[in-house]
């Protein structure tokens, strides 16, 4: 194992969008001028310990080459696959030849372009001294039900439950390895944490800032909009920087 492993970043930007209803992909939505991929992509090229970002697009995409991150030294693409997991495993193909498997990846939604430097942050001073690896998380805040039908089964109990946020961080063997058997024995997996969980490990949560939300529908765009400014505004967020970088 290398004394010091180093840190890659995974994006997975190959989804259609299709709960968003827009003309393009959601990922490349304008956002404050910018498109959303660009505004994800740049928070995780501002920490210097991240040694290249690699973003999964879609075989049909015709937006990629057209952002400011296409031409970005720290900046790597490859072609996506049809379900998420399919695109971050074509991602960690990728580090095959170049990392070793006790580097760790970071594995964030291109979709999720509120993700502030301090959380990348906390997840990285949580995680690293962990033996499986983290993720990102808010706690629910709404009392919690389970419906049969359109009636109510049950309330449940809210302090166990958490909204899995995104950057997801493991060591890039064990993510890799859990991906593939989760995916071969044709096992749900919606995000890296359950291909582990999966494999019989227990990542840690560790509590991240609820405005790191996922655009999903389209009134997550401007809401998204308004975290951002609200970042910018206090400090939290420098203004964007990646064509200045190349
Ligand atoms: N994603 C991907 N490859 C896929 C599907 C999704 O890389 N085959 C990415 C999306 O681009 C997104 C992230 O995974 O950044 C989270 O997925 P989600 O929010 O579900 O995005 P979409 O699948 O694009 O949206 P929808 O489910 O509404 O179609
Ligand atoms: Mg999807």
């Amino acid at each position: 194992m290398s004394l010091f492993p180093r840190y890659w970043a995974v994006v997975p930007a190959a989804g259609i969008g299709s709960r968003m209803q827009s003309e393009c992909p959601k990922q490349y939505l304008n956002l404050l001028g910018t498109p959303v991929l660009v505004h994800t992509v740049a928070t995780l090229l501002s920490h210097t310990a991240i040694t290249q970002v690699i973003v999964a697009v879609s075989p049909e995409d015709e937006h990629w080459m057209d952002t400011a991150l296409a031409e970005h030294p720290r900046v790597h693409f490859v072609t996506g696959g049809s379900t998420r997991a399919a695109s971050v495993l074509a991602a960690l193909s990728s580090l095959e030849e170049r990392a070793d498997e006790h580097d760790f990846v970071l594995v964030h939604d291109a979709a999720r372009p509120c993700l502030t430097l301090h959380d990348v942050n906390k997840l990285m001073t949580e995680v690293r001294q962990h033996p499986v690896g983290g993720i990102l998380g808010c706690p629910v805040r709404d009392t919690m039900k389970r419906t049969r039908g359109s009636d109510i089964e049950a309330t449940v109990e809210r302090e166990e439950l958490w909204h899995a946020l995104t950057p997801q961080m493991f060591r890039l063997g064990l993510l890799r390895n859990s991906l593939l058997d989760a995916l071969g024995a044709e096992v749900g997996v919606t995000d890296e944490a359950s291909a582990v969980e999966w494999a019989g490990f227990r990542p840690l949560m560790v509590t991240g800032r609820s405005d790191n939300l996922k655009i999903t529908e389209p009134l997550d765009l401007p809401l998204a909009e308004f975290y951002l400014q609200q970042q910018l505004a206090q400090g939290l967020r420098l203004p964007l920087l990646v064509e200045e970088q190349d």
